[in-house]
């Protein structure tokens, strides 16, 4: 039986937009319409992966300078392209990524103010591919703030408002240019609401699927 071609799907956002939430939506679905799913966070999914992510986000290491950051990003993506991701696009699955490249844009590029020049050309020589869709979950600030405060922030999440309006605003800009990749879901409505738009993005996806 011939196999579907494998899709990339990522999911981005703010801090407390609510990605999990949606993620594991999205998940249910297509594990209801009985497609191979397999679903991975960045930076992690693998174990060096994970191991850099606790370096990078509750390692207790301050200081991490911009570009060190950025690139144990990529090398977290490196590593999950070669052991995860492309192993299961080949073989037809459904990735579903919680962040992908278009993280390091808005975090590293708008937040941290690093050459987004930089960061596409690692994107070319490291990545190879965008993802099919990306679902861009936007919450103004000041609400994404109310839901981190019920919870212990890590070292990204403890950044200023301006750090994050920049990081939404890079994210915004991104949408804006590829609109075919994107679809931005406004986080601040109930998340019955936010499902059901994730359910509608991801059936374009299902079509044409045997
Ligand atoms: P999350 O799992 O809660 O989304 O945490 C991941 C954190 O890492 C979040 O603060 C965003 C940050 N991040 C970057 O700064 N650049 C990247 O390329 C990726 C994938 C994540």
């Amino acid at each position: 039986m011939p196999v579907n071609p494998g899709v990339l799907v990522s999911f981005e956002g703010g801090e407390g937009v609510g990605k999990s939430t949606a993620l594991a939506a999205a998940e249910a679905f297509l594990r209801g319409s009985g497609e191979p799913v397999l679903v991975l966070r960045e930076p992690g999914g693998t174990i060096l992966g994970e191991r850099l992510r606790a370096l990078l986000l509750d390692g207790g290491v301050e200081g991490i300078a911009p570009e060190a950051e950025l690139l144990l990003m990529f090398a977290s993506r490196a590593q999950l392209l070669a052991e995860r991701i492309r192993p299961a696009l080949a073989e037809g699955f459904i990735v579903l990524c919680d962040r992908f490249t278009d993280a390091s844009f808005a975090y590293q590029g708008g937040g941290r103010g690093l050459p987004l020049s930089w960061i596409a050309e690692l994107e070319r020589r490291v990545v190879g591919i965008k993802p099919h869709l990306t679902i861009l979950l936007d919450l103004p600030i000041h609400l994404a703030r109310q839901r981190l405060a019920e919870r212990a922030c890590d070292r990204i999440e403890r950044e200023d408002d301006a750090f994050f309006e920049r990081v939404r605003s890079s994210y915004l800009e991104r949408a804006r240019r590829e609109p075919d990749r994107f679809r931005i879901i406004d986080a601040g409505q109930p998340p019955e609401s936010v499902a059901a738009q994730v359910k509608r993005a991801l059936a374009s996806i299902l079509e044409g699927r045997g």
